[in-house]
């Protein structure tokens, strides 16, 4: 598994991170037992990834504290998030959420913590608030970085970060990318990257990318709405052909998925090896995806020429997340 320096925390990082939320939860949404998701939890962990993402909301601390009984607490990076949304969050509320942050994780210090889903209205009062009870946190040692991820399905061109940036308090971001949505490129990375900040990447694949079926769903409406030009599809026969097949990935000779094995596994390394990301989060409560996952990070990047096209196709795209058409 490679790994990288997570910008300005100086933490070393692998480049696949294991996602607990998302609509996988580690297994939670598909019925696995406690147990088997500890398994899936060290499971990924036996094969390099040492970083770990989390939430209050998520329900999966408690799984992930189980999972690291018995280790080094030193050799995983963990990080978690304080929810925003649905609630005033105010000094108290965090201090006493972060201290059961800690209680289920069994831990008594957390790598990154992030306040969650940060939507652009709620910013300056979390600025102003709460930051102060996060910096707090940090000088009695129960924190070490902090963060924050956006809520990317209602700020789809990343408004918040971009406020975020030009105040420079955060030292990590988790932000939306994905081969239809590119927006990150232009409205957070290229910033972020001037600033050194840790970027975390949710969203890679998402449901957009993780079957050719929701692949045409998404691409035909957003020929529809304009976003991409049906010229540009047919010169790209691969998509063109992952469009109209019905037939498993593994079978699409198109430019894409000739060099990668499926559509997720192409999704990853194109986020993995987008300049200015360092964590590229992979959720899935199933082994045999895990699996899978794990071997796309071991793979070298795709070609320039691919990364071209993709960036091409997609480059007036800023309508979906690739969760709903
Ligand atoms: N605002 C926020 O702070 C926020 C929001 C969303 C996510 N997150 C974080 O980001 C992490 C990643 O979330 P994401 O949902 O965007 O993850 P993702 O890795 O982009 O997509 C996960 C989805 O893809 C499927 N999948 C994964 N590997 C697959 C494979 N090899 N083949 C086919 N399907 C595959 C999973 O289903 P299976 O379970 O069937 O594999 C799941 O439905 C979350 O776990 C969470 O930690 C944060």
């Amino acid at each position: 598994m490679q790994t990288t320096i997570l910008g300005r925390t100086n933490l070393t990082v692998s480049r696949m991170g294991l996602g607990a939320g998302g609509h996988s939860r580690i297994g939670r949404n598909a019925g696995l037992t406690d147990a088997q998701s500890a398994d899936l939890v060290r499971r990924t962990l036996d094969h390099g990834v040492n970083f770990i993402d989390t939430a209050e909301g998520y329900g999966t601390e408690a799984i992930i504290g189980q999972a690291l009984q018995g280790r080094d607490r030193t050799s995983v990076v963990l990080s978690t998030k304080k929810s925003t949304r649905h609630e005033q969050v105010t000094p108290n509320a965090l201090q006493t959420s972060l201290d059961q942050s800690l209680k289920h994780l069994r831990t008594d210090y957390i790598d990154l913590y992030n306040l969650h889903g940060v939507v652009p209205q709620d910013y300056a009062y979390l600025v102003n608030d709460i930051y102060p009870a996060l910096q707090k946190a940090q000088q009695q040692g129960k924190i070490r970085f902090v963060g924050l991820s956006e809520m990317f399905n209602e700020d789809f061109e990343h408004t918040m970060l971009q406020q975020a940036l030009a105040d420079d308090l955060w030292d990590v971001l988790m932000v939306g990318f994905n081969l239809l949505n590119q927006t990150a490129r232009a409205n957070v990375f290229a910033q972020a990257i001037a600033q050194n900040v840790g970027i975390q990447i949710m969203f890679a694949v998402r449901k957009a990318l993780s079957h050719p079926d929701n692949l045409r769903a998404f691409t035909d409406a957003l020929v529809e709405k304009g976003q991409i030009d049906p010229a540009d599809l047919r010169l790209s026969s691969g998509l063109r052909r992952a469009q109209s097949s019905r037939r498993s990935l593994d079978a699409f000779p198109d430019f894409l998925l000739a060099e990668a094995p499926s559509l997720p596994d192409a999704a990853y390394r194109f986020c993995r090896d987008e300049p200015g990301v360092h964590v590229v989060l992979s959720g899935t409560g199933n082994a045999a995806h895990l699996d899978a996952n794990l071997a796309s990070f071991a793979r070298p990047p795709l070609t320039q020429q691919t990364r071209n096209r993709l960036i091409h196709i997609f480059r007036r795209v800023n309508s979906t997340t690739g969760q709903a058409v």
